[in-house]
């Protein structure tokens, strides 16, 4: 993760907030490379889920509604998590990731203390492997291992007597767990009453529900049909952590698909849903055997479902959801009926019968895909053979190289222009006017500065996938080289046919 993060930065695709003010926890900026993923994640969702799909249309809504909606959605009484605080460090923890366990004395009984430990992306197998080795400690002093790991939210007053807090180690220095609402509020007007309270959505999904009418009516719409959303939602995340997968900003890229309220229709649907989501994932380059499915549990699920799966994926700190695929019944349409007083039914022509729709949710997270995407990409490997080009040395045999293996349609550099030197007016201008060109379709880089070899490294890092030299012979027969990022393979090819090669390579 370190080096994910490290490179991030080096290279331009995500800084810290505020950096210069030692940065704002849980939030994030894309540089140059990184809002260009971004802006490609985006495009290919939006191309594939709404432009190329028949039953599904677009939706922007806005951030701040009504509370009214937050209060219907129940989202103002149930959208929070357990929260627990240390005393003395004022640090703050989310009870259930934080596991506990006593440790007695093995021939008496008595109870000594008790271990706690932070989960940390794998979740309990870590906490667990923790535990193990103060058992093992333990044991050495005679005392019984910690058995039976649970979390803060299983605490009683008398266990956090004894529980040592993951921040000071003290015992008897946390708090009882208690729900916190993790809706950022703010102020809407110039009221100062507090009358005037509204929040930040925490999810697009509800500008989809309240819209329903508007969408369906308008667009015409006929059951089963989609409505999809992408913008940003704010989570005010107890500990937010490990990189951009779990942020207080970030964007979504929702659908909420209506289907009959048929009972046996969701399953179908639901099911249907994954296999879109998994297929569509593995389009643009995330490797299978890094992804799973987590099928939640009833007391797993969020307020408002009556299913949902997972799609998981490996991160650098554990396996964890990536997308959610949700059935959530006719919960939100008809708690919105119920609050605004307004229909929210669809009458169906053929059956002559109205009814409010249930829905399939597949939300997934455009941070937390851009940081599996990465995962995914990246790759260390040795440029094993030296290749020369009219006498450059374009590879250092044995050299070590960090390459970003980008599918070329989230690639957020297509290609790079070389010209081999630069004191060559002719050459130069043959290389500028095919960047140009170039630069017309793709985003491009132009770089003239150092060795062949060095600037094929940094667009490497960079995930470009091809990088094309303009040398001698191409003012003798317009031809030019265009090298593979991950294979490192050369080929030699007209200027014309550089379009349509770029082109297959980045759509398909
Ligand atoms: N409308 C349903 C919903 O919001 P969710 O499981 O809470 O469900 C959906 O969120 C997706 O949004 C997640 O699978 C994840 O990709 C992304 N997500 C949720 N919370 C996030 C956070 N704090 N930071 C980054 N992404 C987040």
């Amino acid at each position: 993760m370190e080096e994910l993060v490290a490179l991030c930065k080096r290279r331009g695709f995500v800084f810290q907030s505020s950096e210069i003010y030692n940065g704002f926890a849980g939030f994030f900026d894309y540089g140059p490379l990184g809002v260009e993923i971004k802006k490609n994640i985006k495009d290919l969702w939006w191309r594939d889920v709404v432009r190329r799909r028949d039953d599904i249309v677009g939706l922007d809504s806005s951030i701040i509604g009504s509370p009214k909606i937050w209060e219907a959605s129940g989202h103002v009484a149930g959208f929070s998590d357990p929260m627990v605080d240390c005393r003395e460090s004022k640090l703050r923890y989310r009870a259930d990731q934080v596991f506990w366990a006593r440790v007695a004395l093995a021939e008496t009984g008595e109870v000594l203390g008790a271990v706690s430990v932070m989960e940390s992306g794998t979740m309990e197998a870590e906490a667990q492997a923790a535990a193990d080795k103060m058992k093992r400690k333990a044991a050495k002093q005679g005392a019984l291992a910690p058995l039976d790991l649970k979390d803060l939210t299983q605490a009683t007053a008398e266990d956090l007597s004894i529980i040592p807090s993951p921040a000071t180690g003290n015992p008897g220095t946390l708090t009882a767990p208690r729900d916190f609402n993790l809706m950022f509020q703010t102020a809407v007007g110039a009221t100062v009453d507090g009358s005037n309270a509204a929040y930040l959505r925490p999810e697009t999904a509800q500008g989809i529900f309240t819209n329903f009418k508007n969408v369906q009516q308008t667009a015409r719409a006929k059951i089963p049909f989609g409505i999809a959303q992408i913008g940003k939602a704010f989570r005010n995340e107890i500990t937010p952590r490990n990189f951009i997968f779990r942020s207080r900003e970030f964007e979504q890229m929702e659908v909420e698909y209506f289907i009959s309220d048929d009972d046996d229709a969701w399953r179908g649907e639901h099911q249907a849903w994954l296999d879109f989501s998994w297929q569509w994932l593995l389009s643009i380059g995330l490797r299978e055997e890094l992804m799973g499915r987590d099928v939640h549990e009833a007391h797993k699920l969020a307020h408002y479902a009556r299913a949902c799966t997972d799609i998981t994926f490996r991160f650098p700190f554990g396996q964890s959801e990536l997308q959610g695929v949700a059935a959530r019944g006719a919960y939100d349409l008809t708690q919105h009926q119920e609050a605004s007083g307004k229909g929210m039914e669809y009458f169906d022509e053929a059956t002559k019968r109205k009814y409010v729709p249930h829905v399939i949710e597949p939300s997934l997270g455009v941070d937390r895909l851009f940081l599996a995407l990465l995962t995914s990409a990246y790759h260390e490997d040795e440029a094993s053979s030296a290749r020369h080009l009219n006498g450059a040395c374009l590879h250092v045999g044995g050299e070590k190289r960090t390459l970003l293996r980008f599918h070329p349609a989230i690639a957020p550099i297509k290609v790079a222009v070389f010209p081999l030197v630069k004191n060559k007016p002719e050459l130069m201008a043959k290389a500028e006017g095919l960047y140009k060109q170039l630069s017309m379709r793709y985003n491009c880089f132009w770089d003239v500065a150092g060795a062949i070899g060095r600037r094929y490294r940094r667009m490497d890092e960079a995930g470009t996938p091809f990088c094309i030299t303009v040398d001698f012979d191409t003012l003798e027969d317009d031809t030019v080289t265009v090298r593979d990022r991950d294979s490192t393979e050369q080929v030699r090819m007209p200027m014309a046919d550089v379009i349509p090669y770029l082109d297959k390579a980045v759509h398909g």
